[in-house]
């Protein structure tokens, strides 16, 4: 089938483009002597997992347990959990992944997980590797002291089914080297080896070897980017590997159109004001904003277009933030040159557990 003729809304994918942002990464990575570690939080999709891994990755991230057992069950077999694993629920599903995955390892900031993930490595009879995850600017999860890192070090080296291999952060703020240097420091003098530290996030990717100590990078965007990694620097609009194709359903007055994608395809995540307008950027029509979106229906000012879209016209949409987009569909299609090359089951979509 023609690309011109798949129903709308639909998540494309351009392969060519999808190639060329992984093959870059994986030169600039090899380059500094950084192992590539991508988060596939971003596409869920086992078979671009195989292609990262194919160019050189030395494993995958995965946000939760559920995503990771589908890479698992796809024949990935080293896999980063960088999310914290808390609540008395995830014990059974993670003493799973730990028995099914070739090497696993966990990010953690609290004995509470510590324990958890501790009581599954124990029911799995098998090592788990561990992360000590601390903040680095986005203040969200991970300890904020150097000193943290010691009592949870102890812990885990003194666990006989955990093993201490680092640290990690998301997501490498100015300051991540020095506070590295000196958890090393601190761990050292007990005889306490954190040979890893993990850092992650697309925007600030190509700066990843400015931080003394780094060893890993952990970028999930950069496979499609988006307006928000465009907006930071890291891509160029021609780098968007995502669009959204709709279909302008209805142009009721001067000024206004509507397409049959509404928060249920673009999620409703904002775009900083700096960077451009609206909840995603019309390739077709530059000057186009997507200004509201309920649902099903997405309102488009093109007050601006010298030619506005008409009802039926089928228009090309790069996402603000492509993550959730991914989630949000049972399958995208994979177009090369304008054809149709495979259409792809998002086996992780919704693995939110
Ligand atoms: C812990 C962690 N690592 C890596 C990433 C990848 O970031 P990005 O999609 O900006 O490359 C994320 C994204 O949310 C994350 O939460």
């Amino acid at each position: 089938m023609d690309l011109e003729h798949i129903d709308t809304p639909a998540v494309v994918i351009d392969l060519d483009r999808v190639d060329a942002n992984l093959a870059a990464a994986q030169r600039y990575f090899d380059r500094h002597s950084l192992a590539l570690r991508p988060h596939v939080k971003t596409h869920k999709l086992p078979g671009l997992a195989h292609r990262q891994l194919a160019l050189g990755a030395i494993g995958i991230t995965a946000q939760k347990i559920s995503e990771a057992a589908v890479m698992v069950a796809a024949g990935i077999g080293d896999v980063l959990l960088s999310y914290p694993i808390v609540g008395e629920a995830k014990l059974e599903p993670l003493a799973r992944l730990v028995r099914s995955a070739r090497a696993l390892a966990v990010a953690l900031d609290n004995d509470v997980s510590l324990s958890l993930v501790g009581r599954a490595a124990a029911a799995a009879e098998r090592t788990l590797d561990v992360l000590i995850e601390f903040e680095s600017g986005r203040q969200r999860t991970g300890i904020l002291e150097p000193a943290e890192a010691l009592a949870l070090a102890r812990a885990v080296v003194g666990h006989p089914w955990l093993r201490l291999r680092g640290f990690m952060t998301y997501p490498l703020g100015p300051g991540a080297g020095d506070w590295v240097a000196e958890a090393r420091g601190l761990l050292a003098r007990e005889g306490i080896e954190a040979p890893v530290f993990s850092g992650g996030g697309t925007p600030g990717m190509w700066r990843a070897h400015e931080t003394a100590g780094l060893t890993e990078f952990r970028p999930g965007t950069y496979v499609y980017h988006d307006r928000a990694t465009v907006g930071a620097g890291a891509a160029s609009l021609e780098d968007c590997a995502l669009c959204v194709h709709v279909t302008v359903i209805s142009a009721p007055e001067r000024g206004r159109a509507v397409i049959d994608a509404g928060s249920k395809t673009f999620t409703s995540d904002r775009i900083d004001p700096a960077v451009g307008a609206g909840y995603g950027h019309v390739l077709e029509y530059p000057a186009a904003v997507i200004t509201a979106l309920s649902e099903e229906h997405g309102v488009v000012d093109v007050s601006r277009c010298e030619l506005p879209p008409r009802v039926g016209e089928r228009l090309r949409v790069v996402p603000n933030h492509v993550c959730p987009v991914s989630n949000l569909v049972d399958d995208v299609i994979a177009q090369r040159g304008g054809r149709i090359e495979a259409i792809w089951p998002v086996w992780a979509r919704g693995a939110t557990r």
